[in-house]
Parts: C-alpha cells; structure tokens; sequence
C-alpha cells in the first residue's frame, strides 16, 4: 500500500525514519508531505494513497472526495477534531488516532506554563510559588491523570472532573472528585484543560467559570483554543485584574489580550504540546503500526468513527 504522511507541523527526522522503517518492512512504501503551505497540496497528494498519517492536518470532506482509494486515516496524536468523520464513514475510510503516545510531553507543558505564569513570565517581578496550591483538571484522561500526578509530585492539591469517569474512580486516582465545574474553578488557583474540542464543548469555557476563579488564579488550556469562549475570556480578565490565562496554541483575539494584559496572558505561537521528539517518536510509530496492523490483521481498536 501507498502511505502519505501529511504534516504541516513535521515530524523530528528520527520520527520519520522510524515511519518510513516500519512501513517498508511490512511492504507498504511511504510518501511525505512536510510544511505544505496549502490546503490544495494536501487534496493533490491523496489522490493515488490507501492510507493517510496527519497531525492536526485537515482532513474535510473534500480531502477524502479527492481519496477514492483512501483505507485509513491515522491522526498521530489524540485529538480528532481535524477530522470530518461523517465523511470519512460515509467514504468507508477508517479514522484513528493514537490516544496516550504524547500525553507526557503535553502535561509537561501544562506544569511548565503553570510555573511560568506564577513567576511573572520569568520577570523579575515578586512571583509566587505553585507549592500548596490547589489544581483542578478538567478531564481526567490521559493528559489529564499525568499533569495530576506530576502537580501532585510538586506539592499541590489535586481536584478533578470528567464526565466519563465516577468520582470513585477519580478518588482511586489520587485526586479529590469536584461536585462540579463550577465547584472546580472556586476551588482551583490553577484550572488545567484537557476536554476535547467537540459541538458540547465549543466555547464552553467563559465568562461565568472563570470568574469563579479564587484570586490570583491562573487558567491553563493545552488542550484546544476552541473551547474558550474568548469574548468572556476578555470580559473576565477585565473584571478580575488578578486573573491569568496560558495557552497553546494562541486565541484568536490574542494580540488584544496581550495588548491589554501583558504578562497576564501568553500563548504559543504554533501548537507545541506534543512537539517533543520523545512524543513525535512515540506518536509516529504508533501511526504506522496501527497501519501495518489494519492491512495485516483488520485491528481497529483505537478507530473513532464508528
Ligand atoms: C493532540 O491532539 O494529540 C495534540 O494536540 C497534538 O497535536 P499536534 O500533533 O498537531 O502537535
């Protein structure tokens, strides 16, 4: 089979290597497509492969109209919102991701900017110590558990919330349930996302939430820029000058929040949580063997359209 590795953002030269080694030694060949600077490039360079590894590359509708061989789509990585599934399902295509493989660089992000932000963006201005403080996670899945449990290590309390998981099992987790989000952000001098971006969670993250906060709090999203709705962002860190918000990647009014906020507000220029070449590794050979795995044995645990 023809595989093309699409990604904008490009894998670590080892990563790739390692791609090109496990897909040539199962008889598959691989054809790559790096920091293309155009949508069309991708719709161009899908028309003769059975199977497709992406990052955060867009795979729409018209992507996979342009694939009439398309078998398979690996998102190297866990969020799938770069995906039309509907599409891909009704092309017959098998969409996947590879849940787990970068979750510990993206939690060491999370700890990193939460110490960044306490510091003053390393100013030397008086800043505060993360110590004895109180984290609530939002969502307690991969990323989630491995940033509780390093903040854990670091000397704060653990709080978290997950729709999909019991308080019980989050207690057995090592970290104390919240009632709910609301009870969450009051506790939290420090809220880390992790919530997939999905119609339920689109802009769910506002005004209301984060004025909830205790004083001197700090929001960290690593997970995705959609999930806050920026207009109550702005509003709330207007309110509450005591406030502070971290993000990767940036949101889109990030040059007025920078403007008016300064070193309350900082954002990654480009996506960087998984941007390690432990996590690029990780997440890369993992989308080529889910491949060779698919071609040989018709394995689709880790398929999200179904
Ligand atoms: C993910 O969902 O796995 C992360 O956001 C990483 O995305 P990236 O592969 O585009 O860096």
């Amino acid at each position: 089979m023809k595989v093309l590795l699409a990604t904008q953002k490009p894998f670590s030269a080892a990563a790739v290597a390692g791609i090109e080694d496990i897909l040539t030694k199962a008889g598959h060949s691989l054809v790559k497509l790096e920091k293309y600077a155009d949508q069309s490039e991708l719709v161009a360079a899908v028309a003769d492969v059975q199977a497709l590894i992406i990052r955060s590359d867009k795979v729409t509708a018209e992507v996979l109209d342009a694939a009439p061989e398309m078998k398979i789509v690996v998102r190297a990585g866990a969020g799938f919102d770069n995906v039309d599934l509907e599409a891909a399902t009704a092309h017959g295509v098998v969409v996947m991701n590879t849940p787990g493989q970068n979750s510990n660089a993206v939690a060491e992000l999370a700890i990193a900017m939460m110490i960044f932000m306490s510091r003053g963006q390393f100013t030397p201005a008086t800043g505060s110590e993360i110590m004895g403080k109180t984290l609530g996670v939002q969502a307690y899945g991969n990323v989630g558990r491995l940033v509780g449990r390093k903040a854990e290590a670091l000397g704060l309390k653990i709080m978290a919330i997950d729709p999909f998981i019991p308080a019980d099992k989050i207690r057995e987790l090592g970290a104390e349930p919240a009632e709910n989000l609301e009870h969450m952000y009051a506790s939290s001098d420090f809220v880390s996302i992790h919530i997939p971006a999905t119609p339920q969670t689109v802009r769910s993250i506002g005004y209301d939430l984060i004025t909830r906060m205790p004083k001197g709090a700090c929001l960290v999203n690593t997970a995705r820029k959609e999930v806050i709705d920026e207009e109550g962002l702005m509003r709330a860190l207007e309110d509450r000058p005591d406030l502070k918000y971290v993000a990767d990647v940036a949101p889109d009014n990030y040059e007025a929040l920078r403007e008016k906020f300064g070193v309350r507000v900082f954002a990654t220029p480009k996506k960087m949580g998984a941007q390690t070449a432990e996590a690029n590794m990780n997440a890369g050979l993992a989308a080529a063997s889910q491949i060779v795995d698919y071609f040989e044995t018709g394995n689709t645990r880790f398929q999200v359209n179904r």
